[in-house]
Order: C-alpha cells, then sequence, then structure tokens
C-alpha cells in the first residue's frame, strides 16, 4: 500500500456514510461482572453476523511464563504450531521475551450464537472462572463465556477439570468484506493504549477500529484487560508487535478543516514513517509471513517441487532486505553466514560466551555475535545513529536461515554485573577509582544518547549486566533492544505502549503510568550506582526496604554521622579502602537519581559533572595513597 492509495482509501473512508455497519458492540467494562447475564455487550463472545461462519481470524497473546514458547502458547490457545512460528518469524523453539507481544492465528467459527476459536484447559489450583479468563487467557476469553459454554458452576470448578474455553474472535461481515476488509484480529489492549495510539502502532484505520467495535466516534473508551477487534485487509505483522516511535503531538487547531488537514497529514506522515521503517526494515517478514498463511496444498509428490522455489525466494528476499539495510545503515557491514562461521569455528562450544553470544575472529580483532531469534529493527536503527566511546559499537549484521546475527565490538572483561557481586572464589575485584570511572563512563553514554543525538534515545534497559567492560576495565553500555526515542524536550513525557525492562531498575512512574522520558535512565542509573557501591544485587537491595529503595541510604544520608555509618553500607571487599568524603558524595549523588519524581532528578549533563570531579579527586586520593605508602588493590 503506498501513500497515494492509503490517501484515496482514507479519502473513501471519510465520505463513507456513517451509516456503515459496526462489526460488534466493544466488551467494555462488563469482563469483570461474572455472574451478570447482560449481553448488550459482546460479553459472550461476538455475535456469528459475519460473511462466513468460518475464517481465518488472528489473537494476541502476551508472552508470560510458563506460556512464552511457541509449543506452550500454540497449546493453550489452540494455534497450529508452525503457523505460529512462520508468523512470528520465529523458529519453532523460540522463547518469546517476557510480555512480548506475540501474534496468534486461530481458525474461528461460528458456534450457534458466538465466533469462536475453541480450545482447552485443565484447571489449575486456585483457578477461578475469573482468573481463567482474564489473567491466564489475558481477556481473551471471558468469565461469562467460559460459564456459559461449561455446565459447571463457578463454586464448583475443580482442580483437574478440563474446561472448554471459547476464544474471542470475528469473521469480517458483509460490509467490511465490501471495504476490503479481509481479517478481524483480537487484539489486547493493554494500560495506557487508547484507540489514535492502537491506530497509529499497527497502522489501521482510527475510524475503521472504531466502527468495528461499536465505539463511540466522539470519545472511543476503552479499557486494559479487553480485546478490540481490528480490521485488517492482510494478516498482521511483525512489525505490528513492536511501536515504532511516538507519532507528532497532536496540532491544536481550533479550525475543523484545519485539523482535518492536519489530520490526514499527520496520518500520512506516520504512514510515511511506518513505510521508511516498517516497509523497508520488514520488508521480508511481511511477505514471508503473507506468504506462509496462505494454507499450502499440495501433495506428498509435489509438496518439494512446491517449497524448492519458495526456499529460494527467500533468499533472494533476504538478500534484497539487507540490500535495503545497508542503504540505511552504511556503516554496517554485511557478513554471510560463511564468514560467521569460520569466525566461530563454526559456533563451537570453544568459542561460546554465554547465552547467544559468540567470540569471534574476524581479520584478527575479536567481536562478540550475538544470534537474535526476532527482531533487531530496533537495536539496528539506534545502534547505527550513534557512535560513541562508551556505547558498545555495533559493526555488521547477518541473516541467515530465519535467525539475525548482530557484530558488535568484543568487551573482554564482560558485564560489570560480574565484577560487582562477586564471589569470594573468583578474583575479580574493582576498586574505588575503577568504580567510579565507570559510573563516569555509564553516564557519559547515557549523557550522549539523552543530549546529543536527534532524536534522543532512552536506553530503557539500563542493568548492571548491560554494562560491559573493554580490556581496561572502561564500560561500554550495550543491549539497545528496548531503547527508544523520547519525544519532546527533557521533563516532557511520552506514553508507552507496554511496560518492558527489567524490575528493580525501573522507575516509578514508567512502572504506575508508562511514562517515558530520559530520567528514566537517570533513575536506573542511580540503581546501578547503589549497586557498584554496596557490592549487592539489585534483589538484595530490596530487602528490607518498604517503600522505596532511597531507604538503603537513609543511615549515611539523613543521619548526622553519616560518614561514620558508610562502613555497613559499602562494599565489605572493598576493605574500607576508599575515600569517606567522595564516597558520601555519591550516596547523595544516588538519592537524588532515586528522586520519585523525574523532575527532582538530575539530568546525566550534571550527573556527568559531579562524577568528573569525583573521578579527579579520586586521582589524587589514589596519588595520595601510594605516595605515603598504601599499598593500593588491583
Ligand atoms: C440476549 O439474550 C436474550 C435472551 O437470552 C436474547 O433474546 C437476545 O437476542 C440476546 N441479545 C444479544 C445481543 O445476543
Ligand atoms: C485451521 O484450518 C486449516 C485449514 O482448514 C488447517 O490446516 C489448520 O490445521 C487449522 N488449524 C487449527 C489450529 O486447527
Ligand atoms: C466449539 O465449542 C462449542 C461449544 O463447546 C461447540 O458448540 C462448537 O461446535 C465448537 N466448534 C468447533 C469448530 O469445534
Ligand atoms: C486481569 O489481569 C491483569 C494482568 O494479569 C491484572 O493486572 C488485573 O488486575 C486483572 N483484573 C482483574 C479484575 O483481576
Ligand atoms: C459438584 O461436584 C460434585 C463432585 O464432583 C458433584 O457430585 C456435584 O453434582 C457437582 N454439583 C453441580 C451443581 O454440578
Ligand atoms: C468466505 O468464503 C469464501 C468461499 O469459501 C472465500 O472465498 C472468501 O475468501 C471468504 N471470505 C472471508 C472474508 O473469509
Amino acid at each position: 500500500m503506498d501513500v497515494l492509495t492509503f490517501l484515496l482509501s482514507l479519502l473513501t473512508l471519510l465520505s463513507l456514510p456513517p451509516s456503515i455497519h459496526g462489526q460488534q458492540p466493544y466488551i467494555g467494562k462488563a469482563t469483570t461482572i461474572c455472574d451478570s447475564r447482560d449481553n448488550s455487550t459482546s460479553v459472550l463472545g461476538y455475535t456469528c453476523n459475519g460473511l462466513n461462519k468460518t475464517c481465518q481470524a488472528y489473537l494476541t497473546f502476551r508472552s508470560q511464563s510458563p506460556y512464552n514458547t511457541i509449543s506452550s502458547i500454540s497449546q493453550l490457545l489452540g494455534s497450529d504450531p508452525s503457523q505460529l512460528s512462520r508468523l512470528n518469524s520465529v523458529s519453532n523453539t523460540a522463547t518469546f521475551d517476557t510480555d512480548k507481544l506475540v501474534l496468534v492465528p486461530v481458525n474461528c467459527s461460528c458456534s450457534g450464537q458466538y465466533h469462536q476459536a475453541n480450545t482447552s484447559y485443565v484447571v489449575q489450583p486456585g483457578d477461578t472462572y475469573l482468573i481463567i479468563a482474564n489473567n491466564t487467557f489475558q481477556s481473551l476469553s471471558t468469565c461469562q463465556a467460559l460459564q456459559d459454554q461449561n455446565n459447571i458452576p463457578a463454586s464448583n470448578l475443580s482442580v483437574g477439570t478440563r474446561i472448554s474455553v471459547p476464544l474471542r474472535c470475528a469473521c469480517p461481515t458483509t460490509n467490511q468484506v465490501d471495504a476490503g476488509i479481509n481479517f478481524l484480529w483480537s487484539y489486547l489492549v493493554a494500560w495506557t493504549q487508547d484507540v489514535p495510539g492502537i491506530s497509529s502502532i499497527l497502522g489501521v484505520d482510527k475510524d475503521a477500529i472504531i466502527e468495528a467495535n461499536e465505539l463511540s466516534p466522539q470519545d472511543p473508551v476503552i479499557f486494559p484487560f479487553t480485546t478490540l477487534l481490528i480490521p485488517l485487509q492482510n494478516p498482521p505483522t511483525v512489525s505490528q508487535t513492536i511501536a515504532p516511535p511516538p507519532p507528532p503531538p497532536p496540532p491544536s487547531s481550533n479550525s475543523n478543516n484545519k485539523t482535518w488537514v492536519y489530520v490526514v497529514i499527520g496520518v500520512v506522515g506516520g504512514v510515511g514513517l511506518v513505510l521508511v521503517i516498517g516497509g523497508t526494515i520488514f520488508f521480508m517478514f511481511f511477505r514471508k509471513s503473507k506468504k506462509n498463511v496462505d494454507p499450502i496444498i499440495a501433495s506428498s509428490e509435489n509438496f518439494e517441487a512446491i517449497m524448492k522455489p519458495s526456499e529460494k525466494k527467500l533468499e533472494e528476499e533476504s538478500a534484497e532486505f539487507l540490500e535495503n539495510i545497508s542503504t540505511i545503515a552504511q556503516s554496517l557491514k554485511l557478513y554471510t553466514f560463511d564468514e560467521l562461521k569460520s569466525a566461530t569455528e563454526n559456533f563451537s562450544p570453544n568459542c561460546w560466551i554465554k547465552g547467544s553470544v559468540y567470540l569471534g575472529t574476524i581479520n584478527g580483532d575479536f567481536a562478540a555475535i550475538k544470534k537474535v531469534n526476532g527482531d533487531v529493527s530496533k537495536e539496528i536503527e539506534v545502534l547505527n545513529k550513534i557512535n560513541h566511546f562508551n556505547l558498545i559499537c555495533l559493526s555488521g549484521v547477518c541473516f541467515n536461515d530465519g535467525n539475525w546475527y548482530l557484530v558488535y565490538e568484543y568487551a573482554k572483561n564482560g558485564p560489570l554485573s560480574e565484577w560487582i557481586y562477586h564471589n569470594n572464589s573468583d578474583q575479580k575485584f574493582l576498586n574505588w577509582t575503577q568504580r567510579v570511572q565507570i559510573a563516569l563512563d555509564v553516564a557519559t553514554g547515557l549523557n550522549y544518547i539523552h543530549n546529543y543525538t536527534s532524536p534522543p534515545y532512552v536506553h530503557k534497559d539500563l542493568k548492571s549486566s548491560n554494562v560491559l567492560l573493554d580490556g581496561d576495565y572502561r564500560a561500554k553500555i550495550a543491549n539497545f533492544g528496548l531503547a527508544r526515542s523520547a519525544e519532546g524536550q527533557e521533563g516532557e513525557f511520552a506514553l508507552t505502549r507496554h511496560i518492558v525492562g527489567t524490575k528493580g531498575y525501573m522507575a516509578p512512574e514508567y512502572l504506575e503510568n508508562g511514562f517515558i522520558s530520559t530520567k528514566l535512565d537517570v533513575y536506573s542509573f542511580g540503581v546501578l550506582l547503589l549497586e557498584m557501591l554496596t557490592g549487592k544485587e539489585v534483589s538484595a537491595l530490596y530487602e528490607g526496604v518498604n517503600t522505596h529503595l532511597s531507604e538503603v541510604l537513609s543511615s549515611v544520608i539523613h543521619e548526622e554521622k553519616g560518614k561514620e555509618n558508610l562502613g555497613g553500607f559499602m562494599d565489605p571487599s572493598l576493605q574500607g579502602n576508599y575515600p569517606a568524603e567522595l564516597a558520601v558524595l555519591v550516596t547523595g549523588l544516588i538519592d537524588s537519581c532515586l528522586t520519585n519524581a523525574p523532575s527532582g532528578r538530575p539530568g546525566m549533563d550534571e550527573i556527568v559533572q559531579s562524577l568528573s570531579r569525583i573521578m579527579t579527586t579520586s586521582l589524587n586520593w589514589e596519588l595520595s595513597k601510594t605516595a605515603s605508602g598504601y599499598h593500593s588493590f588491583n
């Protein structure tokens, strides 16, 4: 779909009479009132008003342990595992990250009054119809529909019973088919999402969504933990499960005409963006998944004949895709899989570092090669724009057999986490000055992405395992998979689509409201500094904390003789070998980073300045220490 077609279809939609038939009344808040028999909304299921009695439909599911693999999700939702893995462009054995939005293809059919996809579920301890519908099935079913279709009263639901679960799906109505809609997608609404936001993430017209769910055009209110029907011309694609950069802020205008023009410009601009990023980056995925959902009808004889050319096609497409990527990311080298194989002795265990990361030797230099099963566009996009000593450098990419391989500079001393929560048996120890240097490095890297890139980025997942140390113990921030641009000025907020990141490091405003700003990283940086000073893992830090992590600091910050209390606070392995005045200063810095209100936290530029001064003084301290005969650790 190009911009012109889109504009035309938009115009067509705008000029359609408002009487175009809605699909199904939106479920609203009814989901939790389990004993209500009110069927005025779609609480029992989407009514059978489709053109066809059966159809291909799609659901979304947020990966949650134990339902975080292709096999567990397909089993839970009664979907076909190979279709599921193809649609999500991952292998059959893939494990999804927590909260990753997974596309689920189902056969939807009309069972009496309601469209549904059938699956079944064995009742677990603690389950109620509401918990099964809302938590396990994430609102893809409702407690009312479960009760309606199982002859077991809620009070008699016993562990081990297998119940049938109708999943909420629908087939397009005649009107929708006439308007070019071929599929309906049961999309899970998350916290903070609204119809315009969903429309822009998915690239689906807002009015079409409003109509499909019979929402009020003036005030389309939706709630989290409900399903929203998304009308689609083509099957959904992986690119739609990733939030693109936020749309431009809505222009304020009094004139309706003007607003309309802005909307068109905004939408076309948005689509342009989606076309550039989505169209190029996901060109291949799209083509692939589109092709794959077409049923392959083949006898075993001509099966090979059919498969071979398409495999070849796939290779061509990935080549085409890689060409496209190289025009976006000119500094990236495109490696062939053979090159990577020879760099890693055919991915031998000798070269294995951890997880899916291998150590490779390319032209005599070491490189870290990470195999990624899933989407890498965000990381490539971000890392390609930034180039800084304190940010890990992505030097190349390779695509092979459905997997991405990202080639990074190699950081010899590995993750910082391994150096701060060491056990006594290993020799890993960082002295005071090294710790300050690492903190300054991380702050400098963050300052760069916050203040010197356009648009500014928020890393969103800063933690000690995402900070790598090179041979000289200088720090490099890694793992930009979650990074996103922070639109607007510092202090202004964007809203996120769903909460991702690492527990314990996440700022309160993000956990509570999904607010995103550069101050998110400042909070995580505070947690990281705290780990470095205390030598305690983040989970250990939270032990004994009632409401706020800064309680950990109170004995040092808020007591008159804070300096004397440092002993119980600092990492014991430093053995008191640190300048107490500076340690108190760093503690104060941590306290300000952990301020509840984002606006109360310092900016990364201020932090860099403070840490630079602390670094200079630390170096002097070190010198004087050696001069006066102390033995320096190292
Ligand atoms: C609601 O239930 C009543 C009684 O069972 C039935 O007559 C009516 O058609 C139902 N309405 C809808 C929208 O399904
Ligand atoms: C859905 O229907 C198609 C074609 O009828 C079939 O191949 C596929 O296995 C079905 N999927 C499930 C999960 O039943
Ligand atoms: C799904 O389950 C309902 C109720 O248990 C049943 O009436 C219907 O026939 C089933 N549909 C399919 C396609 O198996
Ligand atoms: C539904 O599930 C979500 C996510 O698990 C949970 O946050 C929410 O409280 C649940 N709603 C109810 C009414 O239990
Ligand atoms: C509840 O369960 C018991 C034991 O499984 C069964 O005997 C009884 O008939 C059930 N009651 C209802 C109302 O289904
Ligand atoms: C409805 O069924 C017809 C005939 O089986 C098929 O060609 C058409 O694609 C179906 N339409 C939808 C929207 O599923």
